[in-house]
């Protein structure tokens, strides 16, 4: 049985390093998940990696079928879930490369299947004050720090419907809400995991500036550029994380 789950965003499609040991396509409930599981060792670590988007990135944000991953997670025995995210940076210190850690999350998304009790037999409220596991969260910042990297340890991730990226004006209202980073597969996805009772944790790759906070128009050369650096980066803190955890 795995540690700790993996789920890879945009830009880690595949864990480089991961002595895989086999793949499983498994079934669930409600549905298949993204992409098969893929169990091995990294690190000292057992490991199952989860590509969110599709092995080949073919799943757009909102088509991604959150219930189906995260239940698929859970039934394998995991207990931690580290998500691996690409954001944009609407706060100062969210500038492109930059690794954080939010804290706090808002949910902008609309009709996606965002829970697990919708039976009438089975109405239940979930405390979601505090949206990530503090004491994972803990560990990916002290293994980044290790890593030589200087990550952010706060914030509010503000999760969009996407695909397209915001407006100007949607950001400043973002920025309004102290929103720091927006991304668009933070929730259900977050929710979900505490439905499961999952210690999960966020690990968001700033791969832009959010809309209209720099002048600039995004392009998808400059997002992958940026992510490249990123992933390379969250390579290197899991390295140092892994074993801890
Ligand atoms: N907005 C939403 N999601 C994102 C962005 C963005 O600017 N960059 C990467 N994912």
């Amino acid at each position: 049985m795995a540690d700790i789950a993996i789920i890879g965003g945009t830009g880690l499609n595949s864990l480089k390093g991961l002595t895989i040991t086999h793949r499983e396509m498994v079934n669930t409930p409600y549905g298949q998940p993204s992409s098969p599981l893929v169990f091995g060792q990294i690190c000292g670590c057992s490991v199952v990696f989860l590509a969110r988007h599709g092995s080949g990135h073919t799943i757009p944000p909102h088509q991604v079928n959150y219930r189906a991953n995260l239940w698929a997670l859970h039934e394998s025995g995991v207990k931690k879930v580290i998500a691996v995210a690409a954001v944009g940076g609407i706060r100062e210190d969210m500038y492109p490369g930059r690794i954080a850690f939010p804290d706090q999350i808002i949910d902008y998304t609309w009709s996606r299947q965002s829970t697990f009790f919708e039976s009438h037999q089975d109405v239940r409220h979930i405390d979601f004050t505090y949206p990530y596991c503090d004491e994972l969260r803990t560990r990916l910042i002290d293994g980044a720090r290790l890593a030589g990297l200087d990550p952010v340890t706060d914030g509010t991730y503000a999760a969009t419907q996407g695909p397209r990226l915001e407006t100007a004006a949607e950001i400043r209202r973002l920025a309004k809400d102290d929103c720091a980073v927006v991304g668009m597969t933070g929730m259900p996805e977050t929710a979900l995991a505490r439905e499961l009772d999952l210690c999960y944790a966020c690990c968001a790759v700033v791969a832009n500036r959010a809309a209209g906070i720099d002048g600039a128009i995004i392009t998808m050369d400059e997002i992958e550029k940026n992510l490249k650096t990123g992933m390379d980066n969250v390579r290197a803190l899991l390295e140092h994380a892994l074993p801890c955890l």
